[in-house]
């Protein structure tokens, strides 16, 4: 069964990929590179022990989407081409946008056009805001966005949920990723983090590497255990598994599922786990709260654990491992800016 990938060689796209084929499908990758590179592809082959159809093409170019469409006659598509990062959305809300919602709605005109069964989405858990009771279950209301990419996460959610009312005959399913971190156990697939990275994890191994001179914990004043803010940090490979259930447990109506392992961890636990696990030093200072941040979120996943009978495989360890692993890997073989 295939099942098109767009965003297919991103850090989560690729890991799917993978996933995808070890369960019996065919993932069709499109992508444009834009926020990848094309050794992953490779890098996808080598793990699965051949080669994978992949389509260079940018998301909004309706007429390749439309030909790729027609040629491969996929049973489902999965969407994770979109932008991510919440500080540059302030920054540059139009390409946001563009991007995330401009886009979103060329693919829907395309697909609108054949009869696929199941559609995901890539949604996030910055849909809740800053809740008032954690942990939050898919019933917690949504808040208003903090970041102009909460808000195309909200609003894509909505565009969905409108369209596939007018196609019975497909199957939505919206994820709602809490914080995906890790790497591939082979260290052949990984996070690319463009530029300076946003993202703690991307920061923390660079630092370890000297990549980076210091990571920065932003804010340890937080009414929480240590001061510092609580995520739930979720294995890659975990969530791309999420993705294959969701396929495989396809269900007609309301499919919101939370992704994360249902227990929170803080940033200092997080970075003190990173250096005893990979035995390492790594440089950081405390500094001022980032503006947007929510003190504390995590999910209540019993939901996905329920219907689609998923569970996470691995440990804040495992992942913080095979991230050092990855990066260890990029620094030998690849040079990636
Ligand atoms: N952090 C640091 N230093 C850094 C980077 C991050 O202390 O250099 C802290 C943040 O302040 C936060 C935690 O690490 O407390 C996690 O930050 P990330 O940037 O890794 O992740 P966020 O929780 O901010 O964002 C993630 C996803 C978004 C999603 C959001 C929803 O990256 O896509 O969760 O809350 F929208």
């Amino acid at each position: 069964m295939k099942i098109i990938l767009t965003g297919g060689a991103g850090f989560l796209g690729s890991h799917t990929a993978v996933e995808l084929v070890n369960e019996g499908y065919e993932p069709i990758i499109i992508d444009d590179f834009r926020n990848s590179k094309s050794f992953i592809i490779d890098n996808i082959e080598k793990i699965i022990g051949r080669k994978v159809i992949f389509h260079c093409a940018d998301i909004g170019d309706q007429n390749k989407v439309s030909t790729i469409i027609k040629n491969e006659k996929p049973a489902g598509l999965i969407h994770f081409a979109a932008d991510k990062a919440v500080n540059e959305s302030v920054l540059n809300p139009l390409k946001y946008y563009h991007n995330n919602i401009g886009n979103l709605i060329k693919l829907l005109e395309v697909i609108n056009n054949f009869n696929l069964s199941s559609f995901i989405f890539s949604s996030s858990c910055t849909v809740y805001g800053e809740p008032s009771c954690i942990p939050v279950n898919e019933k917690t209301p949504i808040q208003p966005a903090f970041s102009p990419y909460g808000y195309t996460k909200q609003v894509g959610e909505k565009i969905l949920t409108d369209f596939f009312k007018t196609k019975k005959q497909t199957s939505l399913t919206i994820l709602r990723y809490f914080n995906p971190i890790g790497a591939h156990p082979s260290s052949l697939i990984g996070e690319l983090p463009l530029g300076i990275p946003s993202n703690l994890v991307p920061h923390l191994t660079q630092t370890a590497i000297g990549k980076r001179k210091q990571l920065t914990i932003f804010g340890n004043d937080y009414n929480t255990a240590d001061g510092t803010c609580i995520r739930d940090y979720i294995h890659v490979v975990d969530l791309a598994r999420a993705h294959v259930l969701s396929l495989k447990n396809k269900i007609m109506s309301n499919n919101v599922y939370n992704v994360g392992v249902g227990k929170g961890s803080s940033v200092l636990e997080l970075v003190n786990c990173f250096e005893e696990i990979n035995n390492l030093n790594v440089n950081y200072q405390f500094g001022d709260r980032r503006s947007g941040d929510v003190p504390e979120i995590y999910a209540d996943n019993s939901l996905i654990k329920k219907k689609l009978n998923w569970e996470p495989k691995f440990s804040l360890k495992d992942a913080l491992q095979h991230a050092w692993n990855w990066e260890l890997e990029l620094k030998s073989k690849y040079k990636v800016d």
